[in-house]
Formats: structure tokens, sequence, C-alpha cells
């Protein structure tokens, strides 16, 4: 069974099975979602705002003509703020729906003061719909939900109706990275990416030079697991 379907209208209709709101928020996060995020939310994303599926021009969204890179689940936002800092001729787009993940994110970037990140509080595959063909020149997907029960990966991030939209979005020969701590997750990316139509060209267990360790990735390491990263090339 497929997780989408086209719903009133031709609209997609997904499931999405992941948390969207955790803990309380402390009211300096309730305040950095209610003051900030406008300023970094795309318009035209969600369903609601673009039941017609208009597809977005990326120049618009930046408001220059740059690269434009993506965070697939930035969670607290850790790598997505360090890329925004270390590259800031690229403009970086980052999606996740788990509110608590973005009211973080939004704290980051006070702090960090960067000005070429832009925030989809939401599905990648809302943005996925919106983005012109060949327009991201790179992809991040740092330790993605694992659902390690066999009859649940079929939804993981790895299976082709995840990544057809990402190849389809993704210029010819764009970097697509993986960082998992479940080796069945870099099993089936290593069985699925491919299919998409991106060739492996490196995988082992040191970080890309730019990389910087997420909550997730801590985490992982406080328990014992072991990263591996994995680097695909879009054909
Ligand atoms: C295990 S967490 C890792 C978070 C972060 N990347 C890190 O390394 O700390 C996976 C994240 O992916 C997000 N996620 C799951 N499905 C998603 C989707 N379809 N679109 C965007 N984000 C998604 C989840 O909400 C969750 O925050």
């Amino acid at each position: 069974m497929s997780d989408e379907g086209p719903g009133e209208a031709g609209v997609p209709r997904r499931n999405f099975y992941g948390r969207r709101f955790g803990h309380t928020l402390r009211s300096s996060q309730k305040g950095y979602l209610s003051h900030d995020l406008e300023s970094v939310r795309p318009w035209g994303i969600s369903v609601a705002e673009n039941p017609g599926r208009q597809v977005l021009d990326p120049v618009a969204m930046f408001g220059r003509d740059c690269p434009v890179w993506l965070e697939i689940g930035f969670g607290g936002g850790e790598h997505l703020v360090h890329m925004a800092q270390s590259y800031p001729d690229i403009g970086i787009i980052g999606c996740e729906p788990y509110i608590n993940g973005v009211a973080m994110l939004l704290g980051k970037i006070r702090a960090a003061g960067v000005g070429n990140l832009l925030v989809h509080p939401g599905d990648v595959r809302d943005l996925f719909d919106v983005l012109p063909e060949a327009s991201v020149a790179r992809a991040f997907l740092n330790y993605p939900d694992p659902w390690p029960k066999k009859r649940h990966h079929r939804r993981r991030f790895v299976t082709q109706d995840h990544l057809l939209p990402l190849a389809r979005v993704l210029v010819p020969g764009a970097e697509f990275r993986v960082a998992t701590d479940i080796a069945d997750y870099m099993r089936q990316a290593l069985e699925e990416v491919p299919l998409a139509g991106f060739d492996l060209v490196d995988l082992g267990g040191v970080p890309w030079g730019d990389w910087i360790s997420t909550r997730y990735e801590q985490k992982a390491l406080r328990e014992g697991r072991v990263p591996q990263y994995a680097t695909f090339r879009r054909q």
C-alpha cells in the first residue's frame, strides 16, 4: 500500500507517521514561532496555501540567484545552521514537521544571525511538489527516522516514494549525503538510492570534512551505536 494518493481535486494526500509536537514549548520558543517563523518560511509550500501546486521560483524564494541546498528533517537544526554559517553564498532550505525542532532552530538562527536559510515547518514531500526540476544542488539526510520494525520499512525516507521526487528536484551531479547509525537503514539506502538514479560515491565511518555532529548523533554515540556516512551523486 502506498502512503500517497490523490486527495480532493488531485491534491496529494499523505500520511506522516512521525511526531509533530513534543514537550511544552518555553515562552521564548513560542515567541520565535510567532515572530520569526514568518520571515523565514517560504509561501506556497503547503497544500492549504497552494492547492493548485503552482511551481515556486527559488530565486524569488531567496531574493537572489544562488545555489540551493536542502536538509530533510533537520531535528534541532545544528547541522542546518552550521552549513548556513559555513556557506554564506548558498541558500539552504530546511524541512522539519516536528514543531519543537523548528522552535529550536529559530533560536539558533537568532543566535547565529544567519540570513541564508529558509524553513518549511512540515513534510519535505510538500516541497518536492512545488520545486522546479533540477533546482537543488545538494541534499542532506541526517539520521532519518529508523522505523526498525520490518513492516514499517516502507515508511523510511529511503524508499522510491521519497527518492524519486528528491531525484527530480536535484541537479544532475548533485550530492546526496546520508548519515545513519542503523546498519539496516544503510543497507536499505544502498539498495534503494541507486534505483532512483544515484551513484554511490563514498561510504564509511568518517564524516565529511564540513560535518558537525547533531543531537541525534550524540545520542547514538552515547548509546554505543556506530554512525555510517554515505555520499551519493545524482546521475
Ligand atoms: C531521528 S530525527 C534526526 C534529526 C536530525 N537530523 C539530527 O540528526 O539530529 C529525524 C527527523 O526527521 C524528521 N522527518 C521525518 N519525516 C520527515 C519528512 N517527511 N519531511 C521532513 N522531515 C521529516 C522527523 O520529524 C525527525 O525530526
